[in-house]
Formats: structure tokens, sequence, C-alpha cells
């Protein structure tokens, strides 16, 4: 054992938090630059268009021109072997991009410098928080007009409760941008516009010693206001401290401009040195170490009918532990089986490859007849170990469901109840009214529309779907708690989950509070135990 030490540790999987139109294709493009992945940057994903390339696993998504998938994009830089996982925004926002969020060690979180924290961004954040998984700031389209910078920091502190570490400081924003000043080398980095595809950049690097060279490339005024912010930043902020990073209790901050690849590789340099190798995860047996332990993985995300043909499935697993072999044999825990992975392939951005072997941190997609569930453990045929499954995420949008044809009730319930097992949505049905109306409830609006176009193309079963006005889900977490007793808001109504769990579901916030006051003991979450 941990005899692919090498190949595991040199790995980095990390996803992209961000709201859409941070910056996040644009910054993914200039890492796949410097990895060398692409030739010129925009080549790979180039919004509509070249999403089309991407995945035509859905009719919908050539529809509409967006990806229904996340995929995930592998390349090397400088010694390591990097996996980025892509979180869709948009209203291509799902589960499942909740979902993707289990399967990355760490974070990068991209904010627009002239909008700050932004609504997307703070419910990708609080997953990232539920994990405590390392998060990195990348401060995006400083060469325009910016918020203050302190005003920035602050706000990511107390929006998300994170407390800020700036690695670099901006000099000036928009038309007045000259650069940054790199605290740990204590010398100032020239903005240059090297221009969308190339990333040979002319920023110049200037000591902080040399006062002639800042005043003729910064400026005596901006010198003046970068001294003064640099005085009051250390006094003010918080210390760099790895072990802080590596909690996600401190987040290092950097300030860019992916569109013209300033700071771009700056920050991916420090990022892949404080990032962490492949994390151990948790198991019934203790942490699975991903080095010393042989093969494991789990399965995060199912993507059903990429190809209509065939009405295959792929699961999605992220591999935690050893080397994986495409001819080796392995066991699904919850099947308890033991078989070959089909076709095990990686899913890259515009292409799949079979691949022959991959180690921990990759994550790979294999052919699924069926069989598996998110959450599922894939491990070598003698372990006897499970991994902790992957929580349930709030919905945040409900829908009453309507039959068409009521002949075809059984083909509806079959159909809603195995879309659902797959994850695609969450459903619901009323507590103790008799009804057997269901009622379905998603994290992002996207996924109302695949589950009717999956029912219609794979059941046969038409469907109307009537918006219900609840915004908030709370699973009941005290185990002490009587349903039938508890006291609620107006707005507050009772449901029960697939397994039966009892639910409440609100309209506003306040009723959650509300509800919190008036029964002694209740306690509420936000995730569901799967
Ligand atoms: P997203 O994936 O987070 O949704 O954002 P994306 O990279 O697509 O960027 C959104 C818009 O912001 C794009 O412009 C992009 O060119 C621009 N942008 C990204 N980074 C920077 C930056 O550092 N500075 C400036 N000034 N702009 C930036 P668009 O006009 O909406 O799209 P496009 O037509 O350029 O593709």
């Amino acid at each position: 054992m941990g005899q692919y030490a090498q190949e595991i540790n040199k790995r980095r999987t990390f996803a992209i938090i961000s709201h859409p139109d941070a910056g996040k294709t644009t910054l993914t493009e200039k890492f796949l630059l410097y990895g060398g992945a692409i030739n010129l940057a925009g080549s790979v994903k180039g919004k509509a268009t070249a999403r089309h390339a991407v995945s035509d696993w859905m009719e919908i998504e050539k529809e509409r021109g967006i990806s229904v998938t996340s995929s995930v994009l592998q390349f090397e830089y400088d010694g390591y072997c990097i996996n980025i996982l892509d979180t869709p925004g948009h209203q291509d926002f799902s589960e499942d991009t909740y979902r993707t969020l289990m399967a990355a060690d760490s974070a990068v979180m991209v904010i627009d410098a002239s909008k700050g924290v932004e609504a997307q961004t703070r419910k990708l954040f609080k997953v990232c928080g539920m994990r405590g998984i390392p998060i990195f700031t990348f401060i995006n389209k400083m060469d325009r007009e910016a918020n203050d910078t302190f005003e920035l920091l602050d706000e990511i502190e107390k929006e998300l409760g994170i407390a800020t570490c700036p690695v670099n400081w901006p000099i000036g924003c928009g038309k007045n941008f000259k650069g940054v000043y790199d605290r740990q080398k204590n010398c100032i980095i020239t903005y240059s516009d090297t221009e969308k595809g190339t990333k040979e950049g002319v920023a110049e690097t200037i000591s902080f010693e040399d006062e002639a060279g800042l005043i003729s490339h910064v400026g005596e005024d901006n010198l003046s206001i970068l001294k003064d912010e640099i005085e009051l930043l250390d006094g003010a902020s918080a210390e760099f401290d790895i072990a802080s990073i590596r909690k996600g209790k401190l987040t290092p901050v950097f300030f860019g401009s992916a569109l013209t690849n300033f700071g771009v590789e700056f920050f991916l340099q420090h990022f892949l040195q404080m990032a962490t190798t492949p994390l151990p995860r948790k198991a019934d047996i203790g942490m699975i170490d991903p080095v010393e332990n042989d093969f494991s993985a789990f399965v995060f995300k199912i993507q059903a009918n990429m190809n209509k043909a065939h009405r295959d499935r792929i699961a999605f697993m992220r591999i935690c532990s050893g080397k994986f072999d495409a001819n080796m044999e392995i066991k699904h825990v919850q099947g308890n089986k033991v078989m070959r992975l089909s076709q095990p392939q990686q899913i890259m951005a515009s292409e799949r490859k079979i691949l022959d072997e991959a180690y921990a941190g990759d994550i790979i997609g294999v052919f699924d007849p069926g069989i598996f569930s998110i959450g599922d453990t894939i491990c070598m045929p003698k372990a006897q170990f499970q991994y902790e499954g992957i929580p349930t995420f709030a919905p945040e949008h409900f829908a009453r469901v309507r039959q068409m044809d009521t002949m075809k009730r059984k083909q509806f319930v079959k159909g809603i109840n195995q879309i659902a097992q797959e994850g695609a949505i969450q459903i619901f049905q009323e507590y103790n009214t008799g009804l057997e109306e269901i009622i379905v409830g998603v994290v992002g609006v996207l996924q109302f529309d695949v589950l009717k176009y999956r029912l219609e193309n794979e059941y046969n079963v038409e469907i109307r779907l009537e918006p219900l006005p609840y915004e908030h889900i709370r699973w009941i977490t005290s185990s002490d708690t009587d349903l039938d007793h508890i006291v609620g808001t107006s707005d507050m109504k009772k449901v029960k989950d697939l397994k039966g769990n009892p639910l409440l579901l609100f309209i506003n916030a306040w009723s959650v509070g509300m509800t919190l006051d008036r029964n002694k003991g209740l306690e509420l979450s936000e995730f569901g135990k799967q």
C-alpha cells in the first residue's frame, strides 16, 4: 500500500463556485491555457455554441443551449494533476450542483469585484461550509470599476462568516488599475492587458524598495494610497494560517482579471500550493486514507439518458482511495455485488475518453445499468465498509404534480418514483390527509423541465406542474418530536418524503423561526440524511 502516493498526492480536485457572470468560465479557460490543455482560451467552452459540442446528452440541453450535467476537466500543470468540477449556474442550477461539491476537496470562489457576494455564491458557499473544505477567493474583473476593497472583504466575512486573508492587494481598479501588491514577496506586479488568449504576459515585478520604479509604474497618488492601505491591512486582516485555511475557516483572497489574464497564474500557483491533496473520507469504519487504502469510490451523481438511443445512465464516481484499474473486480457495497465497472470513462469538456486507470482524487463516469444510487460505495471485493451518504439538499421550488391521463396512474407512479430515486428530483406526499397527490421539490427549476421531459419520453406520461408558494423546507432532526403536535404558522405545511420522514414546508423564512420558537425542543435542518 501507499505505492500510488506520488500519483495521488499530485492531484488537486476542486470546484469553482460563483454567481453567474462572475467569470467562472473565463477563469477556467485561462487555467486550461496554463495547463496547455487548449491553445487558445475560449475554444473549450465558449458559451452557448460550444456548449452544444460539450454534450448533446439530452434534447433539452440542445434546445436550450445549456448543459444539464456538470463536466469534469483534467489537466496537468507544474507537476500537479488538476481536476476541475464544473458547477452549472443560471437556470441549469440543480441539486447536482450541490452534489458536485461533495466530490471536491476544495473550492475556488469567484466574485465579481463590482457586485460582491451574490445569491448563488452564498448558496454554494453554505454547502462548502458544511463540509469544512478550504475555500480560495478570486476577486475578478479588477479591470472594471470595483467596490472598495476593504468593503468587499468585509462583506465576505460578514455574509459568509469566513475570515479573509488577502495574498495580494489591488492598486486601483477599472481604467486606473495598475496591478497588485504581493504581500509575501513585498513587491508589485504591474497590470498589463495581455489580451484574451495569450499566456505570455508582459507584467513587470517591481520591488517595494524601488521607490522610483514604483512611482513610474503606478504613479505617486496610487502609491501613497497603496501604502496607507497596506498599513491598514497589516493591522486589521487575519494572519495567514494554513491550518485555518485547510479547515475552511480562513479564505486566502486574490485579486485579478480573468478576461485580461492578469493574476490568474499567480492565483493558480498559490492555490495549488495551499490546496490539499485528496482528502480522507468518512466511512462507517472510520476515515479512509486516499494513499494507504486500496481502491474505493462513491457515487455522487447519476446522469440519465445521456444517449437517447440507448437510454443509458452514467454514474459519476469520485475515487477516494487507491488506484482504479479498468480490468479489476470491484464490489458495489449497497448492491452487495462483485463486478467490473462497465466502460469507465473520464468525462472531459469536449470528449469522453475511455480510461484504463485513475487515482484517488479523480472522477470517473461509468455506464450504469440502473443499479447505482447517489451515495453508493464502490470498493475492493474484500473490503467491508461504506461511505457516509450524501445529504439531501433543501429544495427551493415546489409544485404539485397533476397527471393528464389518470388511466396511466401505474406508469406515472413508477416513473416519478424511479426519477426521484435517481436523485433527479425530490418527491413528497401530503401528511395524514389521505390524498395521493405528489409534491415535487427541486433546487433549480430546470429539474421540473427534466421531470416533465423524462416522464413523457421514457414513461409516456404527460403531467402538469402547478407551482406551490413554498420556498423553505426543513427536516425534523429532534428525535422526540411528534409531528401531529407541532404548532406552526398558518403558511406551514406538513409533508413526508419517500422514506416517510416528516418535513415542514414554509413560505417564508420568518415562519421557520416562529415555528422553532413555538415548539420547545424542535430541531430543524436544511439538509436531509440520505
Ligand atoms: P460565468 O461562467 O461565471 O457565468 O462567467 P463568464 O466567464 O462567462 O463571464 C461573464 C462575462 O464577464 C463575460 O462577458 C466575460 O467576458 C466577462 N468577464 C469575465 N472575466 C472578466 C474580467 O476579468 N474582466 C472583464 N471586464 N470582464 C470579464 P460577456 O460579454 O457576457 O460574454 P462574452 O460574450 O464575452 O463571452
